[in-house]
């Protein structure tokens, strides 16, 4: 059985002392919980924080997320950050694509591709988002939409690699906005990305890759989405700001 994993993507939120103080209330609320064991949990904080928190969750069951990286090791790339600099604070995983960059800031499935293929390179794992709009769902293309980002991240991505990774299913009309995917319209989503794996890697491959769904996910609407058959988690925003929701999730899974 896959075993859930949520992460908190804080987002462009919380400076350098909330972060800690964020964090170090979760490693707290955490501390000898059964569920620790049984749910892999990421915090995301904004890079100025990934040093801070690094030390703070060392030791406990709260991984170190990125909300980023960029593909080279270093060089004149303006405000970026690498996979190398991430590895060396620690980070275990590496949101990508994530369809705020995608949508705000001209990411493109290109350098999703590249991101993953170097993250997966340093050994640190990729969390890649992929995800339709409203106009696209509407339109009846999620299918489509969703497909092509998956198959243009994994360009080049070996099956054993592929195993290793997680994705996670963002509806860009759910994120932010309170209102959440349906069960049913999630696990649709996932049970087409699995499938898609599966034509790419083989089913052993799409059996093991992790898939969160992102978008509105709270502690009150966890419960029912994390136990889809092909939802494995969530990627959190609003509700891992705060400890007691972060941990209703948390628990649900
Ligand atoms: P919200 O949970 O705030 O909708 O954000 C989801 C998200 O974008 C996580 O990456």
């Amino acid at each position: 059985m896959r075993k859930k994993i949520i992460v908190g993507n804080w987002k462009m939120n919380k400076s350098v002392e909330e972060s800690a103080k964020l964090a170090t209330e979760l490693v707290a609320a955490c501390k000898g919980q059964a569920f620790s064991d049984k749910v892999d949990i990421g915090i995301a904080p904004t890079y100025l924080a990934l040093d801070r928190v690094a030390g703070i969750v060392k030791g406990s069951p709260v991984k170190l997320a990125a909300q980023d990286a960029h593909w080279e090791n270093q060089g004149a790339f303006t405000s970026k950050i690498s996979v190398d600099m991430l590895k060396a604070l620690g980070v275990t995983y590496v949101i990508l694509g994530h369809s705020e960059p995608r949508t705000l800031f001209g990411e493109t499935d290109a350098n999703v591709n590249k991101k993953t293929v170097k993250v997966l390179a340093e050994g640190l794992i990729p969390i890649v988002c992929v995800g339709e709009t409203l106009a696209e769902r509407e339109g009846n293309i999620t299918e489509k939409v969703v497909g092509t980002q998956v198959r243009a991240a994994y360009q080049g991505v070996s099956a054993l690699d592929a195993a290793k990774t997680v994705i996670a299913y963002e509806p860009v009309w759910a994120i932010g906005t309170g209102r959440t995917a349906s069960d049913d319209q999630a696990q649709a989503v996932h049970k087409y990305i699995r499938g898609l794996l599966k034509e790419m890697y083989g089913s052993e491959v799409a059996e093991v890759v992790r898939i969160q769904y992102g978008g509105s996910m709270k502690a009150e609407n966890a419960a029912g989405l994390l136990t889809q058959p092909d939802v494995d988690g969530g990627l959190i925003g609003g509700a891992s700001l705060k400890v007691d929701s972060f941990l209703g999730i948390i628990k649900a899974a």
